[in-house]
């Protein structure tokens, strides 16, 4: 066992913030959460634990990030007109370098420990369509303890050589990396259809079987981020209702499947999205980058579903989820304009930590400080610059100090990232 006093941030269970201004987290041998709140109510029972003590620091959440492309890492700042032209020009070229496991070992080493240096300790990851990419991501975050999961892409039509995969080749592989990675450890598979264009109907078929076989895998991919796609899908589609209906219809909508971005939706994608417990990872950086538009805030307070944040790094322009949250919150002051949704702080910050993971089917296990999650937290230190200490130190209520740590902060407040040790 092991303690650290310090002030903490966590969540309730109806979404809540809650501050405390001298806490104590207790972390048990099993790596877990075995005690959290004031030091004044906790002091006795763990009177025989050695403690840490951080005054000045505030220990929160690790962030979970709900969409990330590790092979994107050398494609942020990419310019482009839009999304289509972004994949072509920049995305793909760079992808297709991850044939190599020497390029991709070392990318995923940069990737997990820029991942950590943000504050971000749990993610959904895009690995590329070479399952050694894969390998080399799960190796490392391994190595780390990390909670993460990737999958190989899938993408057999539309995308040049050197990135395509083939259909049956591709749907064999992803199986062989759920054998040999889903489960072990703190590790998770995601069957990865990219996204509807490059696959073919046999592809995202026989991904949507997979999904059946192996239901506690994760699925992911992208839907309804930019109305060039969005018209290009209905060409290839025409059956198809919208173009979230195309993944209903191979089998890819339930529980554990995430759609990065969900922008251009109308309500009965909503409603599709809610009954069937699919998730959104909203990439509001991504999505003002590659003008794909805004995620409708006001439209998921109609027709509420599972939700959380992402970088999308590469299309995202940044690891750090303070800039990832303060885009959400502008995200939601463009739904203002229309109708009102104000994100709070805590809104924000809540989906980007509790929120994220119970989108992930994560709740109680990560993305929270609660008795039996898994012990992953942030040392944050709201004085890191001397702005952030001038601003903080004036706020008189907690959403003036998330509000201030989301406005100005980035990898600097994240003094220390701590990975549940088992
Ligand atoms: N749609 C298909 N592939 C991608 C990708 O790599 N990034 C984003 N933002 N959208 C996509
Ligand atoms: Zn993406």
């Amino acid at each position: 066992m092991k303690a650290y006093r310090a002030a903490l941030l966590r969540f309730d269970d109806n979404r809540q913030a809650l501050h405390d201004s001298d806490g104590l987290l207790v972390v048990g041998d099993d790596g877990r959460i075995a005690d959290v709140g004031s030091w004044q109510a906790l002091r006795e029972r763990h009177a025989n634990v050695p403690v840490e003590h951080l005054p000045g620091r505030l220990l929160a959440p690790g962030f979970v990030d709900m969409h990330i492309h590790y092979p994107q890492t050398d494609v942020i700042g990419s310019p482009a007109d839009g999304l289509l032209p972004w994949l072509e020009n920049y995305t793909f070229p760079h992808e297709s370098r991850f044939s190599d496991a020497q390029h991709a070992a070392e990318s995923a080493d940069f990737f997990i420990e820029e991942l950590l240096r943000n504050g971000v300790t749990s993610a959904l990851v895009f690995s590329t369509s070479h399952a050694a990419s894969v390998d080399a991501l799960f190796s490392l975050a391994e190595a780390r303890g990390m909670r993460l999961m990737t999958g190989k892409c899938l993408q057999d039509r539309f995308c040049p050589e050197g990135v395509a995969d083939q259909t049956e080749q591709g749907l064999r592989e992803s199986e062989e990396l759920i054998q040999r990675w889903h489960g072990r450890g703190r590790l998770g598979y995601a069957i990865t259809p990219r996204f509807a264009p490059t696959s073919t109907d046999a592809q995202l078929a026989g991904a949507g079987e997979l999904a059946r076989q192996y239901p506690d895998v994760w699925i992911q991919s992208h839907v309804a981020e930019n109305l060039a796609e969005v018209r290009w899908v209905a060409e290839l589609f025409p059956q198809a209702r919208s173009y979230l209906d195309v993944y209903d219809r191979f089998g890819l909508m339930r529980e554990r499947a995430v759609y990065a971005h969900c922008i251009h939706f109308d309500d009965t994608d909503r409603a599709l999205m809610r009954d069937t417990r699919t998730a959104a990872a909203i990439c509001p950086t991504s999505n003002l980058f590659l003008g794909s538009g805004f995620f409708d805030y006001d439209a998921l307070a109609r027709v509420p579903f599972l939700h959380g944040l992402a970088s999308d790094v590469g299309g995202g322009t940044s690891f750090s989820p303070f800039h990832t949250m303060l885009a959400a919150y502008y995200a939601g002051r463009e739904g203002l304009t229309k109708a009102g949704v104000s994100l709070s702080p805590g809104a924000l910050w809540w989906q980007h930590t509790a929120g994220a993971a119970q989108a992930l089917g994560l709740e109680g296990v990560v993305g929270n400080l609660a008795v039996g999650c898994e012990a992953d937290f942030l040392v944050l230190d709201p004085q890191a610059t001397p702005l952030l200490a001038r601003r903080t130190g004036q706020a008189s209520h907690l959403d003036e100090l998330l509000f201030a740590m989301i406005v100005l902060g980035d990898d600097r407040l994240v003094e220390r990232a701590v990975v549940a040790q088992a």
